[in-house]
């Protein structure tokens, strides 16, 4: 290439990533598509729980508990998995990754998390995590180390973690990419209701041994609760780029407001200071599993953003690091809605830049009649 067109074709690359950051921004719900619908498969009466994650090469997978015989948190479960590499235009058929059999406290998801270093997906979930008819409780995790066409059996984490009730997420544990502990797999989850609180699992090696790291606990700790007591439970993490880990709580008794707990991690997962922990008024929330991430410098939440009521999916950003969120919050969907998952691609490329990726419970009647993937234009299609 001539040096002329090089410079050229550079200074057209800079503009355009200029426009882009330039550019307000303004979702719009691009394309929808139901994953998942309750009640259509033979051997599922309700799927629930979905997470969303690209892999290291691009391709989506988004999973979901596929529940056996009843809606019930408890029972025997598939995990559902469904991948896409034409960034979510079509999809391939289910594939049941893990079958509990016939538990009567089978498994419950989850988090996904993927290493950039090596390319493997990383599946943690939980078994017996209400300890009915059964105990102890375990955390397990599966494996893909082919873009998520073949999973690992399951592995049990509670032999290196200790015996302990932990649901993972539900949404995406992190790989640190910034400073301390780049390189750090984090799975954020919380405990049963007595012994609730936000813990986090960290591995350095890629996933081969887990250890404890930070544990924000419910008070009173280890005992029955009652309304408004402090009790942080299902959560998602996300990385800033000052290498903190952000952790979105579920405040699950409404202790201090009907709203998110935010808390933030500087040591790598390690600790959570209750010092820089904070209640984000303006994310008024049912008690439910909410998505949060960050992509270039902006932070996204979803959640059904309602007192009471799992209605009302909405898409909030903040270019303020969560001080503030844009007063345009997005409507996804007005009827019932649950939990919900984010995911984006940040490979650099104009094209990339301009998507976010939600996977969320929605229904008619009840938010767990079908999973929808929602493809959002962060900038009106433009
Ligand atoms: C997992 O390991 C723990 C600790 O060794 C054990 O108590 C538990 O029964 C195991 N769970 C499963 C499902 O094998
Ligand atoms: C948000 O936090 C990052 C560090 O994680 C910092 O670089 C950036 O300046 C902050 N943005 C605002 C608007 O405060
Ligand atoms: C839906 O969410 C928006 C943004 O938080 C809020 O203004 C509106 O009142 C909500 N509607 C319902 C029915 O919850």
């Amino acid at each position: 290439m001539a040096a002329g067109r090089r410079l050229a074709a550079l200074s057209l690359l800079l503009s355009c990533a200029c426009l882009i950051s330039s550019q307000q921004i303004d979702p719009l719900l691009y394309e929808e598509q139901l994953l998942w619908v309750s009640g259509a498969q033979g051997e599922v009466s309700t799927y629930r729980i979905p997470l969303l994650s690209f892999t290291s090469k691009g391709s989506l997978l988004a999973f979901a508990e596929g529940r056996k015989s009843s809606a019930s948190d408890v029972g025997a479960k598939f995990i559902a998995m469904r991948r896409s590499t034409d960034k979510g235009a079509t999809w391939s058929p289910t594939s049941f990754i893990v079958d509990d059999g016939t538990e009567r406290d089978g498994l419950n998801l989850g988090s996904v998390v993927v290493d950039e270093e090596t390319g493997s997906v990383i599946l943690v979930y939980s078994v017996c995590f209400h300890l009915f008819l059964c105990e102890p409780s375990s955390t397990m995790m599966v494996e893909s180390r082919d873009d998520g066409l073949s999973w690992s059996p399951p592995r049990n984490l509670s032999v290196q973690l200790g015996v302990k009730t932990f649901a993972p997420g539900p949404g995406f544990g992190i790989q640190k990419r910034y400073m301390p502990a780049k390189g750090r797999l984090v799975v954020c989850g919380h405990g049963n209701i007595e012994g609730d609180g936000v813990f986090c699992i960290l591995s350095d090696d890629h996933g081969l041994n887990w250890y404890n790291g930070a544990a924000l606990k419910s008070i009173p700790y280890n005992q029955k609760k009652r309304p408004q007591d402090f009790n942080p439970d299902e959560c998602q993490p996300f990385e800033m780029s000052d290498g903190s880990i952000v952790i979105n709580v579920r405040n699950q008794n409404r202790y201090h407001c009907p709203c998110r707990v935010v808390v933030r991690s500087y040591d790598g997962g390690l600790s959570l200071p209750i010092d820089d922990l904070y209640f984000d008024y303006t994310l008024v929330d049912p008690a439910v599993a909410a998505g949060a991430m960050q992509k270039d410098g902006v932070l996204y939440f979803t959640n059904p953003s309602n007192e009471i009521h799992r209605v009302n999916l909405t898409l909030r950003w903040s270019e303020t690091n969560g001080t503030s969120w844009d007063n345009k919050a997005v409507q996804i969907w007005a009827g019932p809605s649950g939990y919900s998952c984010m995911t984006s691609l940040d490979s650099g490329s104009p094209e990339d830049r301009k998507y976010i990726f939600v996977i969320y419970e929605k229904g008619h009647r009840d938010y767990d009649e079908t999973i929808s993937f929602a493809k959002i234009h962060l900038y009106g299609g433009r």
